[in-house]
This record gives C-alpha cells, sequence and structure tokens, in this order.
C-alpha cells in the first residue's frame, strides 16, 4: 500500500489520474485464477490508473471530514454516536446526519458486493487456519 500510494503522488504530478480498487479482494476464485496467485497471497488493493477528462478534473469534491477525526494520535478515539456524527455531519450535504448515515449504510455495509467482499476474504484466510464462522 506504501508502493501504490507513491504511484498515486508521482502520477498525480504528471496530471494522471488514479482509483484505489478495494473491492479487488472479492470473487477470489477470479482473481487468483486471473493473476496467477499462490496460496496463501491476497491482494491487499488495486490501484488503477487513466487521464481524467475535463469534467472530472471540473468535479467539485465531496466535503471531507474534518481532518481532525481522520488523523489521531497515541490512541485511538472512542467512537460514539457524538464523535460519529462530528466526523461524518460535513459529508451529509442538505441531508440529515441520520438519513446520509442510513443512506450510506444501505449502500455499503447492507449491500450484496459487502457480502461477498467477507466471503471471499475469508476465503483467503483459510490458508491460514482462520475459522470460517
Ligand atoms: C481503500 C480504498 C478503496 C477503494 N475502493 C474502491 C473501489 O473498489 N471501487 C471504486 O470505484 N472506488 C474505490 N475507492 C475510491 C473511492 O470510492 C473514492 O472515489 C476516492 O476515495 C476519492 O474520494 P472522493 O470521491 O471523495 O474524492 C476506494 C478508495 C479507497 C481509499
Amino acid at each position: 500500500m506504501i508502493a501504490a500510494q507513491n504511484c498515486v503522488v508521482a502520477a498525480s504530478s504528471y496530471g494522471i489520474g488514479s482509483c484505489y480498487i478495494g473491492d479487488v479482494v472479492e470473487n477470489c476464485e477470479k482473481v487468483r485464477k486471473r493473476l496467477h496467485l499462490p496460496e496463501g497471497v491476497m491482494p491487499a488493493g488495486m490501484v488503477v490508473f487513466g487521464y481524467p477528462t475535463d469534467r472530472q478534473k471540473q468535479r467539485v469534491k465531496p466535503a471531507r471530514s474534518p481532518l481532525s477525526g481522520v488523523v489521531v494520535e497515541n490512541t485511538y478515539p472512542t467512537m460514539d454516536h457524538e464523535y460519529r456524527k462530528k466526523l461524518f455531519e460535513p459529508k451529509a450535504g442538505q441531508r440529515s446526519y441520520e438519513e446520509w448515515i442510513s443512506m450510506m449504510c444501505q449502500r455499503k455495509h447492507n449491500a450484496e458486493f459487502f457480502v461477498e467482499m467477507n466471503r471471499s476474504i475469508l476465503e483467503y484466510m483459510k490458508y491460514y487456519g482462520v475459522r470460517q464462522d
């Protein structure tokens, strides 16, 4: 992931855009075959590169969470309701925080790809004796 991030930064300096693809951990059987992965090897991530279109360059970037909520020092904070609200409220835009978080939950955690992601990672982990339940 360190190498990937170096590539992303270097590419950006040449005007080349990138996108991390965490979805590469899904469909382990197909990915293993396509990439000739030996037993015990799991892709941690994938990055794709390309020249962004003018529309992409002009895209208004989504609101970011405050840095204080993303970078923590020494100890991990207790992520209670209030903390999470402060962290994600800027992303909710016109919606209420509750509406936004429940929409994101549907789109990510409750989505089919998430079930597949969990299944696929467990399949990779079998090699290391990780329990499947
Ligand atoms: C660890 C990680 C994994 C990601 N995996 C995917 C992915 O599988 N598919 C995808 O379309 N984008 C993926 N992204 C890109 C995000 O969806 C998002 O577009 C990117 O982080 C830029 O954020 P922004 O749209 O808020 O500028 C990933 C980003 C990160 C950091």
